[in-house]
């Protein structure tokens, strides 16, 4: 074991035993005190969901290493508990396992050739309901994290996949994705270096192991198998894919493409709905033909015979948020609530680690696609026919209903757990790079409750950061930052039970 890992389980250990001298709660029948004085309500198709506000927070220092030597990094890109591990205790903790998914590792200079990865993180949850502030060092107690293991991808002939932009492509081949029965063009590092390149955004951990891994370059979905290695490819519609203006392929992030996907605009929100077998990708924002604005697109795919063959079924419109001063609040996870409906992470890139400015919109919303159009199949498909052209909406198309409603920033629910928005930008400073929500339930007493899990993504920001086994000085040190919060979301049961194993 090396002393870093050491380090962060002594700590943990600490944590947990401190924990138990918090204020003592009676597992899942205890009426939701100070949250419910703060909860919101909001309707969407006539149903109620309600935010009872926040009931833990967790963080891992910027300079914590995994099992390879580099530090941990963001983390916060895409997280899930893993199937099976979820547990109530008696005395009014709950357990678990949460699957986390870094981006393309530290490429703050330029891209690296980070192989992609995923971790395992072992979690205590012991929602704090209390309306008294805690202290910050306090508040960690409510959700206290240890590093388990790592498991590194790879793609075909068992070569590592790498985090540098994609220079180049990679013809289909057969044998490596059947969509349909070849695999599609893939982004590379360079011809001389013909790695896949991957920058992981949204993660899926289904029942037997293997997980769905969004991406940012292609955009593709890609399934791994349990111990990394990659078994199938889905290339998205004409209209989603980086085509140069002669409509060729180039996947690179560094400028945007004439259609298709924005530079670092993929799909960086995935969620399955397991009990139709459908995975949902969404882009982070429009493509660039339909104005690069608000009318980002969700995609439906049949995942029932996986390594077969991964049909698209459906495909809306969602409308982003978007501010007063006109900036689109660009999506960076979504997470299946029920039949037709969905949370969705939309922000500003305000916060620790991003500009050092008030968080202005930090956001777990709501979405339905129950009356929207399926776009799915039609001439939307193609790259010549916006749906929204120079960002105005198709008459022909109804978008999904959009609503807000779980505000991370909210001053009250944050002093509660130490933390707040704005200045000083330091660790008790809300971060800005939130991407990632799953969601778990909170009992039988309270069958339509959940705890709503999110963390950060902090960029590797670390003064003592390692990466590709070198030592780094981002010159700032932002942690890895985890809220959980407690909402009534009626109708989630089914698919959340069954994504984790119940
Ligand atoms: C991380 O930084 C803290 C504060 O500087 C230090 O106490 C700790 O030992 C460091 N941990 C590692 C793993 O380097
Ligand atoms: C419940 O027990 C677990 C395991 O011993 C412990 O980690 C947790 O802190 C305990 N929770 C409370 C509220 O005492
Ligand atoms: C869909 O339309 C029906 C009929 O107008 C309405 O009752 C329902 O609330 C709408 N649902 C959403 C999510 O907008
Ligand atoms: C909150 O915790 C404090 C300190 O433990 C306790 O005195 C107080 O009664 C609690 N308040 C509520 C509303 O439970
Ligand atoms: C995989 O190995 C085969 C046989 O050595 C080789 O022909 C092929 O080019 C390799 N593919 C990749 C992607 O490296
Ligand atoms: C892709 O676009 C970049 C930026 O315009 C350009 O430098 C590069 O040569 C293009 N690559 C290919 C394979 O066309
Ligand atoms: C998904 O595909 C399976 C066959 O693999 C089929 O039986 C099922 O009807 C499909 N579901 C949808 C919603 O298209
Ligand atoms: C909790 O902290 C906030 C922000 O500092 C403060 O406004 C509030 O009065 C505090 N609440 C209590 C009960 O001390």
């Amino acid at each position: 074991m090396i002393p870093s890992l050491l380090a962060f389980h002594v700590f943990t250990i600490f944590q947990l035993s401190t924990a138990l001298r918090l204020p003592k709660i009676s597992g899942n029948a205890t009426p939701v005190q100070a949250a419910a004085s703060a909860a919101v309500s909001v309707s969407l198709g006539g149903v109620t969901y309600v935010n009872q506000g926040l009931v833990g927070f967790g963080r891992i220092p910027s300079n914590f290493t995994e099992s390879t030597g580099d530090t941990l990094g963001g983390i916060g890109s895409a997280i899930t508990i893993k199937p099976g591990t979820w547990q109530e205790l008696s005395n009014g903790s709950f357990t678990g396992t949460l699957v986390v998914q870094p981006d393309r590792g530290f490429n703050v200079i330029s891209t690296i050739d980070y192989q992609a990865r995923r971790h395992e993180l072992d979690f205590v949850l012991t929602p704090y309901y209390n309306s008294t502030n805690l202290s910050f060092a306090a508040a960690q107690k409510t959700f206290a994290l240890t590093y388990k293991n790592t498991v590194l991808e790879v793609e075909r002939n068992n070569t590592k996949t790498s985090g540098l932009d994609p220079g180049a492509i990679r013809a289909a081949a057969p044998g490596f994705g059947t969509n349909p029965l070849a695999d599609p063009q893939m982004p590379i590092a360079s011809t001389a270096e013909p790695h896949l390149s991957v920058d992981a955004e949204g993660v899926v951990a289904n029942a037997d192991g293997s997980y769905w891994t969004s991406d940012e370059y292609g955009p593709y979905i890609y399934l791994f198998t349990a111990d990394g290695k990659l078994v199938q490819t889905i290339q998205p519609p004409a209209a989603i894919l980086p085509l140069d203006k002669k409509g060729n392929l180039n996947f690179t992030a560094n400028v945007d493409p004439a259609t298709g996907r924005g530079a670092n605009q993929g799909f960086e929100g995935l969620t399955l709905d397991p009990t139709a077998n459908t995975l949902y990708a969404i882009l982070q924002s429009a493509t660039i033909q339909d104005g690069a604005l608000q009318y980002t697109r969700l995609l439906a795919y049949n995942v029932s015979a996986p390594t077969v063959s991964v049909p698209l079924i459906g495909e809306w419109v969602v409308p982003l948020p978007v501010s007063s001063s006109g900036k689109v609040e660009a999506t960076s996870e979504i997470h299946f609530v029920s039949a037709g409906v969905f949370l969705c992470l939309a922000r500003d890139g305000n916060g620790h680690g991003g500009s050092g400015d008030n968080i202005k919109y930090k956001h777990a919303d709501l979405f339905s696609i129950a009356n929207a159009t399926d776009i799915h199949g039609t001439s939307f498909d193609s790259p010549a026919t916006p749906v929204a052209p120079k960002g105005k909406l198709s008459n022909s198309v109804t978008p999904a209903t959009y609503v807000s409603f779980v505000d991370y920033a909210d001053a009250t629910q944050l002093a509660r757990f130490g933390l707040h928005n704005g200045d000083p930008d330091d660790n008790t400073c809300l971060d800005a790079k939130w991407e990632s929500l799953t969601l778990a339930p909170v009992g039988d007493t309270a069958p339509n409750d959940f705890f709503l899990f999110t963390a950060s993504d902090n960029d590797f920001l670390s003064t003592q950061g390692v990466s590709l086994g070198q030592p780094f000085n981002a010159g700032e040190d932002v942690d890895n930052q985890f809220l959980v919060f407690r909402v009534t979301l009626p109708g989630a049961s089914p698919s959340v039970n069954k994504a984790i194993g119940l």
